[in-house]
């Protein structure tokens, strides 16, 4: 998710719609919240043209959850909610992870949330901050604690609902404010310590229950750095760090107050959903980080595959030293051309040693690292998911991938050479263009269900949604694919978003019998989900007939 910058525009310098009269923590006490399941109104009654009959709706432009016939959903929480006596849940929900609190519960546990961004115009409309002064501190303070991630107590109760642990130990957040280890092998601009997470977007679960959070656009938060080479007399290379500072008007810039370097963010941050303890693990590279899709090897190494959500940036993947830790390991990135995952590692590589001051360089300015080895340019590389029943196989979405149907996006699909993940060789081939022909435009996250079938949530950006080649599309959708039987490979629709919304972060309990769901930035205009002018991120947990059926 990127803020536009007609949001910016319009939070700059538009007049607010409404009076603020509420501070967050008012308007979260007057939420009624409806956490009664119902079946959606609307949901369209398919066709049975195919022969396991699976639902499926049309694209809609309503301002709704719509879902296919057999699914129904209940919200769980939504923006500025209290998750304990002194916090509430942040905005932008993206990311989810459940982790049973007893291994392979299905009815209780911690869930995950991940907070990537703030509208500046709805918080606001929110606040009673001062409008002529945006970037006044107070309110730079109170963005600060929108973004990072909540960590909530679940459980499914007797009636079915699924409901917040109230006052659990382990309800907490982490923002803009948490102070956070950063695990580089120097310090960072003289730090080991970051101020906060941001730009909070997809993530993974590591194979000893640890969450991982993916630091996306963080350059709009406190700007970008660059590293100017200079050369001495005697030819010996130097490195000048040239700051980018986040233009105003048209980013967050907490810069404004908060002279925090650009190279403590961008990473991925790990978890612990027990204890709230985090730490950046540079060892994984900087850049705009989307998932971070993790699979235990035979060695009892974890190998890690991430995107970087950026037009013409890379596909990356890390391979643990150890065998509980990622803090260690090699980083590689993938030429599609060779079939090879090229290392970053700079004594591997006389191109790295010569452009680069150490390893820890080339982590905080992978990019150019990943460029300078020749990587395959991508088209906006999003969320990452391994294949459950293929050994040696990874997915990774491209949400602007040039195919020939246009620039709809694609699935890119990976399999390792002799089926394992620690190979350094690997095939690939594009799947599930986006297009008239699929009906899926776009594609951002993936989720396998039970069953190995594919889920996947689409990404229309907010100046392309329900205009010129997008319009048949509808609202951002939900995505079903059989990955056997009879309709495999087929798309089915499954879902709608509400108007401007993106369905992000799917997630199943260990069971398959919940997909938790987050709606994110219902955009101005839309009254999901309150049926209220503010619009609100929320997290829904879906179940129903469906996934008794087809998924488990
Ligand atoms: Fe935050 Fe790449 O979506
Ligand atoms: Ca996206
Ligand atoms: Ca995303
Ligand atoms: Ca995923």
């Amino acid at each position: 998710m990127k803020i536009t910058r007609k949001q910016f525009l319009e939070f700059f310098g538009a007049s607010l719609a409404l009076s603020a009269t509420n501070s967050i923590r008012a308007l979260a006490q007057t939420l009624v919240i409806d956490s009664k399941p119902h079946e959606v109104n609307g949901a369209v009654k398919v066709g049975d043209a195919v022969s396991t009959k699976i639902p499926f709706i049309k694209p809609t432009m309503a301002d709704d959850l719509t879902l296919a016939e057999g699914l129904k959903f209940q919200k769980l929480i939504s923006w500025a909610d209290p998750i304990s006596s002194k916090l509430n849940f942040g905005s932008h929900n993206d990311y989810l992870a459940f982790v049973p609190l007893k291994a392979g519960r299905s009815d209780h546990g911690l869930l995950w949330v991940n907070h990537e961004a703030v509208n500046p115009t709805l918080f606001r409309r929110l606040s009673k901050l001062p409008k002529d002064h945006p970037r006044d501190k107070k309110y730079i303070d109170e963005e600060m604690k929108q973004v990072g991630g909540s960590i909530l107590e679940i459980k499914l109760n007797k009636a079915g609902i699924w409901e917040l642990v109230q006052n659990s130990k382990y309800n907490r957040r982490l923002d803009g404010h948490t102070k956070i280890k950063i695990t580089s092998e120097r310090p960072l601009v003289k730090s080991r310590w970051a101020k906060g997470t941001l730009a909070n977007c997809a993530g993974g679960v590591t194979p000893w229950g640890t969450v991982l959070t993916c630091e996306e656009n963080f350059q709009d938060f406190y700007g970008e750095v660059n590293y100017e080479t200079v050369l001495n007399d005697k030819n010996k290379k130097s490195w000048n760090r040239v700051e980018v500072k986040p233009e105003e008007g048209k980013t967050f810039n907490w810069k404004a107050h908060y002279d925090e370097p650009s190279e403590h963010y961008g990473w991925v941050v790990e978890v612990d959903l027990k204890s709230g303890s985090a730490k950046k693990l540079t060892a994984l590279g900087r850049f705009a980080h989307e998932g971070a899709a993790c699979v235990k090897a035979a060695t009892g190494q974890t190998v890690v595959y991430m995107g970087d959500d950026k037009e013409n940036e890379f596909f990356y993947k890390f391979i643990s030293k150890g065998k509980k830790s990622l803090e260690k390991g090699n980083l590689y990135v993938a030429s599609l051309e060779k079939g090879q995952w090229l290392s970053l590692q700079i004594e591997d590589q006389p191109l790295l040693k010569e452009n680069f001051k150490d390893q820890t360089d080339v982590l905080v300015r992978v990019r150019e690292a990943a460029a300078l080895l020749g990587a395959t340019k991508l088209g906006r590389p999003e969320d990452t998911e391994i294949d459950p029943n293929a050994k040696g196989v990874a997915y990774l979405t491209l949400t602007s991938q040039k195919t020939s149907s246009g620039s709809f996006g694609a699935v890119l699909k990976v399999t390792e050479e002799n089926q394992d993940h620690l190979s350094l060789k690997f095939k690939s081939e594009f799947l599930y263009e986006g297009g008239a022909k699929s009906g899926m435009v776009a594609p951002d996250n993936l989720a396998f269900d039970k069953k190995g079938n594919l889920w996947v949530t689409s990404d229309i950006s907010d100046s392309n949604l329900n205009k010129g080649s997008y319009k048949d599309f509808g609202n951002n959708g939900l995505y079903f694919i059989p990955m056997s039987g009879d309709q495999a490979g087929k798309i089915f629709q499954v879902g709608s978003a509400p108007l401007g919304a993106e369905l992000t972060g799917p997630y199943f309990t260990p069971d398959g019998r919940n997909l938790f769901l987050s709606i994110q930035h219902p955009s101005e205009g839309s009254t999901w989900p309150d049926k209220s002018d503010t619009p609100k991120s929320s997290v829904v947990v879906i179940s129903g007939e469906f996934l008794e059926k087809f998924c488990i």
